[in-house]
């Protein structure tokens, strides 16, 4: 029987897509659907994309389904360090500034519980830039931090909606090629200790990095407030009108003077304008005005 998807079917996948996760498959989209559920088939339970299509349709589709669905057809392509130039300007441009909220939020301290600077990688998938933020802040704490600020004062979140994705960061293992993508011999030694041919995150990073399961199209009441988002490489996915839905809550949920990056080939134009943007280097930097 043959594997090729009619228009029909497509149609239904796309849909199931875009429903449980809001990416939109435009019309040219055969042939990635094609290669990445031909090999998940059998385990869907399905011989052909007729029997996948019928199965989406019926409307009774289990949890399983969703998540070998989630895991084949999300984008997760990522490295250390992704575009260099965003994390020069975390370090030298919004480190600094963290630097400052510890300390006048430690003299404050019935304002808050937990880490004083919170923050949060949206689209963390196999955990590499949630880990690249945890060793810039290490490596700023050590130079400037002169024992008034410490990694404890930081907190990471790194959501996905992958499972797949987030065991292995959780995991916290690379392989030699991973960590080279993005990393210096010196940068991996600081911050990875080897096992085998493989990379282990150093506990020092460990400890300020938490990872949790989140669809960025469900609200966003539980998630908590940050002082930095990463959202990056993720956006592009996603329609304009859940861009929108997307960046007016990352608004309410940032502190005030709080800090958005998105990814090289996203911007808010046409999407939003409660954001200040800052240029700094190659980085285009949201930020969320303080009141007056
Ligand atoms: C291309 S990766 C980006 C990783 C990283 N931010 C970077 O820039 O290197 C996009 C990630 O978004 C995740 N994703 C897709 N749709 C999502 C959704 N609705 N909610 C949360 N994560 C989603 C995918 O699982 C994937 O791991």
């Amino acid at each position: 029987m043959s594997k090729h998807m009619t228009p029909e079917c497509y149609k239904v996948i796309t849909k199931y897509v875009f429903d449980i996760c809001g990416i939109v498959l435009g019309d040219d989209k055969h042939y990635l659907i094609e290669q990445r559920l031909t090999p998940v088939l059998p385990d869907l339970g399905c011989e052909t994309f007729t029997d996948l299509a019928k199965k989406l349709n019926s409307g009774v589709t289990n949890f399983l389904t969703r998540e070998k669905m989630l895991n084949a057809m999300t984008t997760n392509e990522t490295s250390f360090f992704r575009d260099d130039h965003p994390y020069v300007a975390f370090r030298d441009k919004i480190m600094p500034d963290m630097l400052e909220r510890v300390k006048q939020r430690k003299e404050r301290p019935w304002q808050r519980r937990g880490p004083k600077v919170a923050m949060w990688s949206v689209a963390a998938s196999t955990g590499q830039e949630p880990y690249s933020m945890a060793m810039v802040i290490a490596d700023v704490v050590t130079a400037k931090g002169m024992g008034l600020v410490t990694m404890e004062d930081f907190g990471i979140l790194g959501t996905d909606i992958s499972s797949k994705v987030l065991a292995r960061a959780m995991e916290g293992v690379y392989s030699s090629l991973e960590v080279a993508r993005g990393l210096t011999p010196e940068m991996r030694n600081r911050h990875f200790l080897q096992d085998g041919s493989s990379y282990v995150v150093g506990e020092k990073l460990r400890k300020i990095v938490e990872f949790k399961a989140f669809n960025i199209q469900d609200p966003f009441t539980q998630i908590g407030s940050f002082d930095v988002i990463f959202c990056r490489n993720i956006l592009i996915y996603f329609s304009d009108d859940a861009k929108r839905k997307i960046l007016s809550q990352f608004f309410q949920i940032l502190a005030p003077d709080g800090y958005l990056l998105l990814g090289s080939a996203e911007n808010m134009y046409n999407l939003n304008s409660d954001f200040v943007t800052e240029r700094y280097g190659a980085t285009t930097i949201y930020k969320k005005p303080a009141p007056k």
